[in-house]
């Protein structure tokens, strides 16, 4: 399965990084294609709510920015992951822009199945970013194989590994 992991972490080395290895490791090991997209490496503005994607630009979006390549990404993936800090309950500001101009595409073509990684410092503050993961996973009409979240000190702990190894051997 082609898999793209949208990491919203500006860390290269951070806690989502971290997460991020595990998963495509294991699921390389389970001879998936893992593609890694750092969005907050790129240049992804968020939406203007111009909508010349849904009238003369047919799908096309408006402003000429690094998001035309993950657009592609996106159209060829059959499955996504959406790996993140959480800031203020939250999705990163920058995987935020990034989920925002899937707007021009509206539901991607090949996507069938969708997972989570997040990391934060404290424990229940996940409310914000499930609430977000759930409504596109039934927007985008996918499966949700599943979420695995990293509080303070979780984060590289040998559990979490195992909980995204038994993630990845879901899909
Ligand atoms: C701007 C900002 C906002 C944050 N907001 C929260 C928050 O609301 N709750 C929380 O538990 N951690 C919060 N954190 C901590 C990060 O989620 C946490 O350190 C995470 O592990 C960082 O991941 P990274 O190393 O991949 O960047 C915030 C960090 C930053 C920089």
């Amino acid at each position: 399965m082609k898999i793209l992991i949208m990491n919203g972490s500006p860390h290269p080395h951070g806690n989502t990084a971290g997460m991020i290895g595990t998963f495509k490791t294991a699921a390389e090991q389970a001879g998936h294609e893992v593609t890694v997209y750092s969005v907050c490496q790129k240049h992804i503005a968020g939406c203007r709510a111009c909508e010349y994607c849904h009238t003369e630009g047919h799908g096309v979006c408006a402003q000429k920015d690094d998001m035309a390549e993950l657009l592609a990404l996106i159209q060829h993936a059959e499955m996504i992951v959406l790996a993140s800090p959480i800031y203020y309950f939250g999705l990163s500001g920058q995987l935020q822009c990034a989920l925002h101009r899937t707007y021009a595409i509206g539901v991607p073509q090949h996507v069938r199945k969708v997972a989570m990684l997040l990391s934060s410092g404290s424990d229940n503050v996940y409310d914000g970013a499930l609430f977000e993961y759930r409504n596109t996973v039934d927007y985008w009409q996918a499966k949700d194989v599943g979420v695995v979240m990293a509080y303070g000190a979780q984060n590289g702990l040998d559990e979490t590994k195992a909980a995204i190894r038994e993630l990845v051997s879901r899909i």
